[in-house]
This record gives structure tokens, C-alpha cells and sequence, in this order.
């Protein structure tokens, strides 16, 4: 039981309250300047110390790092709260948006993050552009700290003559299109060209390869949009390139992700054995993942298949292919100028050793023709508001572990703290860590003492500029409607793509 004491007078100052009551005169008290109970003479900051006893916090962002970071809180401390703003009306952030539908077993994090929303100390807050319907300043008045866990909704531009033309997409878009992000809906990317380019070999761009290129029957079953099953059923496409401006040894792409294309039914790999010429001996050099990687890609390139795989690869009516040491310099318009007709990429040689390893332009280009151009060169944060530092260059918040750089009861998590990249469990461990200090922090007397009202003041800013935020019941309101949608056509959903539908369903 919490316990509520005038340790200069040494007696409770509400002894007649129950705990749930001394709660309800709390929130209710709350925005009204309060005087303090009969018979007391501390000052409301004195009497309460909320900070020790109820420390309000809230984390901005439901992807995985605002859920790690929450979870995080509200396990190491007995009495902290946490609210979670969320922009969308759905949460989970890229684990609903990003990750590809065929890789189901990576979703099951939501279990956990569901978990952590259903403690009676954690609120959902959706529907809540922070930045735009509410401030960051305005957060930090109303909570004793804040957690920015925003991630990187941008793109990396190619800063490429022709990037503008139709038939280029980010793959940050086309990957929301097949995953039902509500801005990417009407993407509607044109399948109707032989020949598609995936500029950047990192998994993103083999996961969109791995869409463009696996039968949609194969799709079926899983949660990707109607709408994109539809628009790949209809898909002309027969090769894709992979487009790296270094080496082999340089890959950004994983093991894993990499057999799963090596083994897409119905395609066929292209490597060139040239691309690996030398490599055999360096690799024994490199740390041992990096070393499986390589030797997985020489295997491929260099050995002949055995006869069920050549027989497999003989009957593929797809390929899919990497080319090392290009790097995109032009997309090249149609002879109309109203479409891409292909890419003209430098080649490139590399310059520098280990991880400073540069690809510098030998003056050669060489023009690949192709229908489609998909940048996968990285995801981008964004400032969120003027008084939250922000590095332009780096693309996060500067911060030392999770501090914001000097803005004491303000933190960051997950990509918009390290940069766009690392998988679910790097963002789980740096959410912990920022999480870590945090409370170190509310320990040492290094956040705002006294009370703080929490979303009680938010709630009432929200309201006064016409914002509705929705709740996580809500959601799981949304989430059985996706469900029972799904159901007919054996998908374990069939996820909702219009906002105001959204809202329709919520009786807003
Ligand atoms: C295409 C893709 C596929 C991936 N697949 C895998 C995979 O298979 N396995 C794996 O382990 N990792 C995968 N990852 C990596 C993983 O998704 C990230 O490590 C992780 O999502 C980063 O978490 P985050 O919370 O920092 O960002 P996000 O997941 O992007 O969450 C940020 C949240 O903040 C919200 N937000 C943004 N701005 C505001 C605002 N102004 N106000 C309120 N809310 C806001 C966003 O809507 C979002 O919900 C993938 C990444 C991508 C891009
Ligand atoms: N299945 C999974 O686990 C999964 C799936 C998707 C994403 N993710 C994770 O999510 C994170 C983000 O993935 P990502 O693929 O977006 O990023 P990434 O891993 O950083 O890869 C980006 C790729 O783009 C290239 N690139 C960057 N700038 C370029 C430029 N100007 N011109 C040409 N090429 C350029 C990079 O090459 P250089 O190396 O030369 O810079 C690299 O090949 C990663 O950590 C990834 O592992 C995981």
C-alpha cells in the first residue's frame, strides 16, 4: 500500500483515506490549483513526492521501442505510469508496417507489447500526432519525464536526377503499401514492366524482392493487403537486380534472409563469379557471421548445383540477381519522359579496409533498362518539434545513452535514438537500457519533483483542439474486425486501411 506521510509532522496526512479514494482526490483535484488537506502545512510538492510515488511518464511511439522502453518502466518500478502516444490509430508500429507478411513468426512480439498495454498502469494513446496536436514541451509540463520512441518514418533520398519519375518508389513506401500503412494505400506501383531495380543490399531490400518475386498463391495465407495481392497476381515481373555500390564482403543483408531468396520457389539466382574473384582466402579474415554469409553467396556464384536444385533452378520462371560495385547515378527517363526506362549506375572499386571500406566511382557507368526502380538505401528520422535537439546529419536525437543531450526528463529509444537500423531485439535492449536511465535518473532526485497530472492535462489540451484519441480497447476493437475479415479467405487478417472507416467502426 502506498503510503502518503508528512515525515516533518511524522502522521499521514489523509489517514481516513482508503488508497483508491486518495487516488480519485487525486486525478480530480487535478488541473485546479489544490490547497493542501486540513490541517497541513507542506506545500503540495512536499506532500506528495509523486515523483517517488507516482511517476507519470510518457513515451511517444508504439513501435517496438516505445513498447520495450514501457514494459521496461513499469517492471522496474512498482507505481510508475505510462502513457503511450501513438500517431496512427493502430499500434506496434513497423512490426505491423514493416515487417514482411510471409515472416508471421516476427509479429509474435505483439503478444508481449499486448501484454504491457493490458497493465493497469499503461495507457494507449492513438490518433495523437505528437509535434502537431500536442507539443513536446507541453508533454514535459505534464509528466515527470518523456520518451521519445518515434522511429524513422522518412526515407533516405538517392539525391539522383530522374528519382522523381513514375515507376520510383522508396521501398519504405512500397513495403507500407503491401502492409496496409493508411498513407501508402493508393500507391498502386505498376507491375507491368519485365525487369525491376532494388537499389541498397540490405534486408529490406530483400524483402521487397522477396514480394515483387514469390508466388502469390504463396501470399495468401498470410496478412499482406487484398489490394497488393492483387496488383502481384496481375505482375509481369520476371527479374529483379539487387543493386550494392560495394562488394560482396560488404552486404548489409543477413544469413537467414539470404537462403530464403536462394530457396524462393519458382526463381533462380545470377551472381557473377568474377564479383568473388579472390575472395576465398579474405573471408577466412572476416568475424565468423560475416564468414557464413560470404561463403553462403561464393557457394551460390561459384558451384554448380546438384541435380534436384539445377532441375528446380531450370524449371524458374523468375531470377533475381546482385550486382556488386554499382552505385545509382541517373534514373533514365522513357523517350515520352512520363516513365523510368532504366538506371544508369557508376561503376565502382573500393577504396579503404574493414568497416571505412568506401566505393569510389572508376569513371565507367553502365545502363541497366528496367520498369521499376525501388530505393532501398535506408529509412530516415525526422525532427519532431523545435525544442527537441536533433541531429540532421546522423538523423537521431543526440543523446548519451538515452539522455537527450542536455534536456534533463527527456530520453529517446529505438531508431530515432541509434539510427535506422538494427532488428527487434537491438531495439529491445537499447529500450531497456534508456529505460534503465530513466529510473536511475528518478532515483537520483534528477527529474521534476512534485506532481505532475499527467494525460489528465493532455487529455484536456487534446480535447480543446478536436483530437480523439483512441484507447487500446479500441483497438482490439479494430484488431477482431481485422480478424473476422480475414476469416473468409483464410487470412489471419485482413487489415484495415482507411483511417475514417477506422473511426466509423469505433462509432466516432
Ligand atoms: C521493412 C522492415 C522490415 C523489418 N523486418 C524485421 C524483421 O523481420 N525482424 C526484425 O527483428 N526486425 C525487422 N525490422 C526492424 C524493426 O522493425 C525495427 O528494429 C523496429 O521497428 C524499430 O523500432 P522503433 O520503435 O524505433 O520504430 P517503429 O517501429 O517505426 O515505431 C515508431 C512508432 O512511432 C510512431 N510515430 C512516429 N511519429 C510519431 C509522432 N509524431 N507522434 C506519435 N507517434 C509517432 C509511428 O507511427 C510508429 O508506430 C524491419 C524494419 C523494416 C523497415
Ligand atoms: N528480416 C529481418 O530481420 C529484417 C528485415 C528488414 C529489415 N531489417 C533490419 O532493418 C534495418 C534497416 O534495413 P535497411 O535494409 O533499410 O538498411 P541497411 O541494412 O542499412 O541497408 C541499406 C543498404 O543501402 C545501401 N545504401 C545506403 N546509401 C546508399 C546510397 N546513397 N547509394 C547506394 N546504396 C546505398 C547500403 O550500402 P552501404 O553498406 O554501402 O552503405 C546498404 O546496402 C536493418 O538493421 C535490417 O537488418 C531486418
Amino acid at each position: 500500500m502506498e503510503k502518503f506521510t508528512d515525515t516533518s509532522a511524522g502522521r499521514s496526512l489523509v489517514p481516513a483515506m482508503a488508497p483508491r479514494c486518495w487516488r480519485w482526490w487525486y486525478w480530480t483535484a487535478w488541473p485546479r490549483t489544490r490547497p493542501p488537506p486540513a490541517g497541513c502545512t507542506l506545500s503540495v510538492r512536499q506532500q506528495f513526492s509523486t515523483q517517488e510515488q507516482t511517476p507519470q511518464i510518457c513515451v511517444v511511439g508504439s513501435g517496438p521501442a516505445g513498447f520495450y522502453t514501457a514494459q521496461h518502466l513499469l517492471k522496474h518500478h512498482p507505481r510508475a505510469h505510462v502513457d503511450i502516444f501513438e500517431k496512427q490509430l493502430v499500434p506496434f508500429g513497423l512490426v505491423r508496417f514493416g515487417v514482411a507478411p510471409d515472416h508471421p513468426e516476427v509479429k509474435n512480439v505483439i503478444n508481449t507489447f499486448t501484454q504491457t498495454a493490458h497493465s493497469d498502469r499503461c495507457a494507449f494513446h492513438g490518433n495523437v500526432v505528437v509535434g502537431r496536436d500536442v507539443t513536446v514541451p507541453e508533454l514535459r509540463e505534464a509528466y515527470h519525464a518523456v520518451v521519445l520512441s518515434y522511429g524513422a518514418e522518412d526515407h533516405q533520398a538517392l539525391g539522383i536526377p530522374g528519382e522523381e519519375l513514375p515507376g520510383v518508389f522508396s521501398a519504405r513506401a512500397f513495403v507500407g503499401w503491401y502492409n496496409g500503412l493508411p498513407e501508402n494505400r493508393e500507391l498502386a506501383p505498376d507491375l507491368s514492366c519485365d525487369t525491376a531495380v532494388i537499389l541498397g543490399q540490405g534486408n529490406v531490400a530483400l524483402d521487397v524482392a522477396r514480394i515483387l518475386l514469390t508466388p502469390p498463391e504463396h501470399l495468401e495465407k498470410t496478412d499482406i493487403t487484398e489490394a497488393a495481392l492483387g496488383v502481384l497476381r496481375q505482375s509481369r515481373v520476371k527479374t529483379v537486380w539487387i543493386v550494392g555500390r560495394r562488394g560482396p564482403l560488404q552486404v548489409a543483408f543477413t544469413i537467414k534472409e539470404l537462403r530464403e531468396m536462394i530457396q524462393l520457389p519458382g526463381t533462380r539466382p545470377i551472381l557473377d563469379p568474377a564479383d568473388f574473384l579472390g575472395l576465398q582466402d579474405r573471408i577466412k579474415e572476416v568475424p565468423r557471421p560475416r564468414k557464413r554469409l560470404t561463403e553462403l553467396l561464393l557457394r551460390t556464384a561459384t558451384e554448380k548445383p546438384g541435380a534436384e536444385e539445377a532441375a528446380r533452378q531450370a524449371s524458374a520462371s523468375r531470377t533475381w540477381g546482385l550486382r556488386f560495385f554499382r552505385s545509382p547515378q541517373q534514373v533514365l527517363p522513357s523517350p515520352d519522359g512520363r516513365q523510368v526506362a532504366g538506371i544508369r549506375l557508376a561503376v565502382t572499386r573500393l577504396e579503404g579496409v574493414g568497416d571505412t571500406t568506401r566505393a569510389v566511382p572508376t569513371g565507367d557507368v553502365e545502363d541497366l533498362p528496367c520498369g521499376l526502380v525501388l530505393s532501398s538505401v535506408g529509412y530516415k528520422s525526422r525532427p519532431i518539434d523545435h525544442s527537441v535537439p536533433f541531429d540532421p546529419k546522423l538523423g537521431v536525437i543526440p543523446n548519451m545513452e538515452g539522455r537527450v543531450v542536455d534536456v534533463p526528463g527527456l530520453y529517446c529509444s529505438g531508431w530515432v535514438k541509434r539510427g535506422p537500423t538494427g532488428v527487434i531485439a537491438t531495439t529491445m535492449t537499447d529500450s531497456f537500457l534508456t529505460g534503465q536511465m530513466l529510473l536511475q535518473d528518478l532515483k537520483a532526485g534528477l527529474l521534476p519533483s512534485g506532481p505532475r497530472p499527467g494525460y489528465v492535462a493532455i487529455e484536456a489540451l487534446l480535447s480543446s483542439r478536436g483530437v480523439r484519441p483512441v484507447s487500446f480497447s479500441d483497438w482490439e476493437k479494430l484488431d477482431a474486425e481485422e480478424v473476422s475479415r480475414g476469416q473468409g479467405t483464410g487470412k489471419p487478417r485482413e487489415k484495415l486501411l482507411d483511417p475514417q472507416e477506422m473511426l466509423r467502426l469505433l462509432g466516432r
